[in-house]
């Protein structure tokens, strides 16, 4: 058996589609929670030209036949303003099967980077594939982001009674800012350590506002906010996959310190999803870092975790 290792250019895009489509369905398999908007041959194709136009990558062969992959794009300022490599979960079919082959093709990718500067690594993985996680921790990845999923299937009793919960209105802006300054000072701090530089509250949620595909939430107490939620109708903010049109993405979440624990999270969650099934949406799906700890003990209650992004720091 010869194992024979080349770099990635445009001249592999025909070898590469087979094994990124079968790698598609092999995640879709292993978390079936996932849409699957993402795997249609066209946006495969699309997507596997622009990371090769993009991004630095190898793939190995075994006696002519291309058998493993794995393709980065570069990322001038990935985590902590630092430049790094990010490799999707559809864009590498390494795995503990393949050990040694899987070995070489990071360390071939290693080698590139390093070339470049490039000292950080992060690379999605499925959340059900514990062999596979266990390769990546061996080999000095650590936990950063997972994303999860809940298939929409009923309507759901919501009482948010004494409180409510509805799309926001501009008189909410002043109160909406200083929550998501709330929110980005806890993503920062120990509990979260997320290490973002955030946009400015103001303009964030003047954007929000104007987003077509955006609906901003307040939860309010009589007529003070006490907690916000964005969601993203036909997105997310998380991995490629992870979304398609017929899937709503939870995003920015903070509910006031005095008011969590209550259930009132849950409830934002089950409003949502009600809001998906009268619309035709078929999936809800969040992403959080599973290094913050309030969203850590939270979103696995309602949510399937499916994709686990890890970290390795080189140097
Ligand atoms: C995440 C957040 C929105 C949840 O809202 P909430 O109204 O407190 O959520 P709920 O009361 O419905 O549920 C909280 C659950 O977490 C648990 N929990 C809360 N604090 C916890 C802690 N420190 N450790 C472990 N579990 C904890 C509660 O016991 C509860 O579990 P239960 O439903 O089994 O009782 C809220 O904690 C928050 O605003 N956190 C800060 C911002 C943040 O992290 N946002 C998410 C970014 S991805």
């Amino acid at each position: 058996m010869t194992i024979t290792i080349q770099e990635l250019t445009k001249t592999h895009y025909e070898d590469l589609i087979p094994l990124v489509t079968n790698r598609c369905q092999h995640l879709l398999n292993l978390s079936p929670q996932l849409p699957c908007g993402f795997c249609t041959r066209e946006n495969i194709a699309s997507q596997v030209e622009k990371i090769l136009e993009h991004g630095q990558g190898f793939i190995a062969y075994e006696n002519q036949k291309p058998i493993a992959y794995i393709i980065s794009y570069w990322i001038k300022s990935l985590f902590y303003d630092r430049p790094g490599t990010y490799t999707p979960e559809w864009a590498h079919n390494l795995t503990i099967h393949n050990k040694k082959t899987s070995f070489d093709l990071l360390e071939a990718h290693y080698n590139k980077m390093i070339e470049g500067g490039y000292i950080q690594h992060a690379i999605t993985i499925a959340e059900v594939d514990a062999e596979t996680t266990k390769l990546y921790f061996d080999h000095g990845y650590s936990g950063r982001c997972m994303d999860g999923h809940r298939v929409v299937k009923e309507m759901i009793d919501v009482d948010f009674a004494p409180y409510s919960f509805d799309l926001a209105i501009k008189e909410d802006k002043g109160a909406l800012v200083e929550m998501l300054e709330d929110h980005h000072t806890y993503m920062n701090s120990p509990k979260a350590l997320l290490g973002f530089e955030f946009e400015d509250e103001t303009s964030l949620i003047d954007k929000w506002f104007m987003e077509e595909n955006v609906n901003l939430y307040s939860l309010k107490d009589g007529p003070n906010v006490i907690g916000m939620m964005k969601v993203t109708l036909g997105g997310s903010g998380g991995c490629d996959m992870a979304s398609d049109s017929l899937t709503i993405g939870i995003q920015t979440t903070q509910i006031h310190k005095s008011y969590q624990g209550f259930g009132l999270g849950a409830k934002m969650i089950n409003f949502i999803s009600n809001y998906a099934y009268e619309n035709q949406y078929k999936t809800l799906t969040v992403d959080w870092e599973s290094h913050n700890r309030l969203a850590n003990a939270f979103w696995p209650k309602h949510f399937k975790p499916t994709l686990r992004s890890v970290v390795r720091y080189i140097g």
